[in-house]
């Protein structure tokens, strides 16, 4: 009993003080976690818990993975930090080592993703005045209706998610918005001239996992190489192994003109981005327009080299694309009314859930939660299952036996919840 009281007030005391002391611009559940290994983390009760979110997919290798933690160590002895001032002996080992990996002239480093988004844009628009011939201050970029990009007030501003703009305006100005997968609203946005790059998700990440028809990646940049308009692909959440590919786009046997990665890069260690490109697009930018002062750091460098060498080393794209069939297979199998959809490539999946409640996702997690599974749910009524790829068959079914067993109390919950509205709900929202 004392133990019991001891371990909920940790929760509650590292819950609280970060409340007070953080700005409030997430909404985390009540788990607050010190260690992770593989696809499992640990809360500070010492409860273990499957890491079905994987860092939105920037955990691709497991969490600490032990050769990607050595690169790290061994490079934090040697050199951290050199700014792009001067070379790095680590960069241009990076620089030839990810663009042979992923069959590219150039890559420019940067850190999150949103940078990456925001470099690509740059370089959209650069080479439209340079090389295209739009007339400096006129390039559009066609962008997509339920993207998510990143944050940044650029990227936010062609973002059609009113929870993320609110209040943020005045905007920038230069985007198209299309609905997604709609390849005729893609032809008619391509008749402008000043049209520069189609920035598109491969799979629509945070919008709910949503799956593009068939052939829709390869149409679309067949329409865009006829008007001469970038490809850029941001696959900062569907690359790296994430889907059964080593890119998203490889399922259509698309090669992006401008190709966008972070999160898995560096396994989750640091934020380390890249823009990937050939040089008719890339030396559009010359020194000191554009650039950061961490982007390509020694030890990103270092880190991003071993997160690359174990998705191959370790078959993560090959594990994806078999486990991912198997779990959407099993999930199919529950059969609970209140799974409307399934749906998902390689480990990137996610179910949409049915119920008058519209909390009734956000209750599931929690369930989920307390059975020791980790998911959280985006744009209400969808919940993304995304483990770590390293996780195993034995493994994947134990989690599946978790978000049945959770499955089954939602519905109870529901019956309970109007008696429960008055609980403190302060704990968990
Ligand atoms: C597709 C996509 N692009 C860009 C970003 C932004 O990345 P970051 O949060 O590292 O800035 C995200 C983050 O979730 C993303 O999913």
């Amino acid at each position: 009993m004392n133990n019991n009281l001891t371990t909920m007030s940790r929760t509650a005391n590292l819950i609280s003080m970060e409340d007070e002391f953080g700005a409030h611009n997430y909404h985390p559940l009540p788990v607050v976690l010190k260690k992770g290994e593989g696809c499992f983390v640990w809360d500070v009760e010492g409860k273990r818990y499957f890491d079905f979110l994987s860092g939105y997919s920037a955990v691709n290798q497991g969490h600490c993975h032990p050769k990607i933690v050595n690169a790290l160590m061994q490079q934090a002895q040697q050199l951290t930090l050199t700014s792009r001032a001067f070379h790095s002996e680590k960069l241009a080992e990076y620089t030839k080592y990810i663009t042979s990996y992923f069959g590219y002239d150039k890559v420019l480093p940067m850190n999150t993703g949103v940078e990456a988004v925001e470099t690509a844009v740059k370089l959209a628009r650069k080479w439209g005045y340079s090389k295209k011939g739009v007339q400096e201050g006129s390039a559009k970029i066609i962008t997509l209706e339920g993207n998510f990009h990143g944050r940044t007030i650029n990227v936010i501003s062609f973002s059609t998610d009113e929870s993320a703009r609110q209040g943020f305006g005045p905007f920038v100005e230069g985007y198209i918005n299309i609905p997604y997968n709609d390849l005729n609203a893609l032809s008619v946005a391509l008749e402008d001239s000043n049209v520069v790059g189609f920035l598109v998700e491969p799979i629509q990440g945070e919008a709910g996992v949503v799956v593009p028809d068939n052939g829709y990646l390869r149409q679309a940049f067949e329409l865009c190489k006829a008007k001469n308009v970038l490809f850029i692909a941001d696959e900062i959440q569907t690359g790296l192994s994430r889907t059964g590919r080593l890119l998203a786009c490889d399922h259509e046997g698309v090669r992006p003109n401008v190709l966008l990665l972070g999160k898995a890069l560096s396994g989750g260690m640091l934020p380390v981005s890249a823009v990937l490109a050939d040089d008719e697009v890339m030396l559009s930018i010359s020194p000191g327009e554009h650039g950061s002062t961490y982007g390509g750091n020694p030890l990103a460098c270092a880190v991003a080299i071993a997160s690359l060498e174990v998705l191959k080393e370790e078959h993560l794209a090959e594990n994806a694309e078999e486990l991912g069939a198997f779990f959407r297979s099993e999930l199919a199998k529950i059969g609970h009314p209140c799974m409307m959809e399934i749906r998902g490539k390689g480990l990137l999946n996610a179910v949409v859930i049915r119920h008058d409640d519209p909390q009734a996702a956000y209750i599931l997690c929690e369930e989920m939660m307390r059975r020791g599974l980790l998911a959280k749910p985006t744009h209400g009524d969808k919940i993304r299952f995304a483990p770590p790829l390293v996780i195993s068959k034995a493994q994947l079914q134990d989690a599946v036996v978790i978000i049945k067993s959770a499955l089954d109390i939602l519905t109870y919950q529901h019956c309970l919840f109007k008696l429960l509205q008055n609980r403190n709900v302060g704990v968990f929202l």
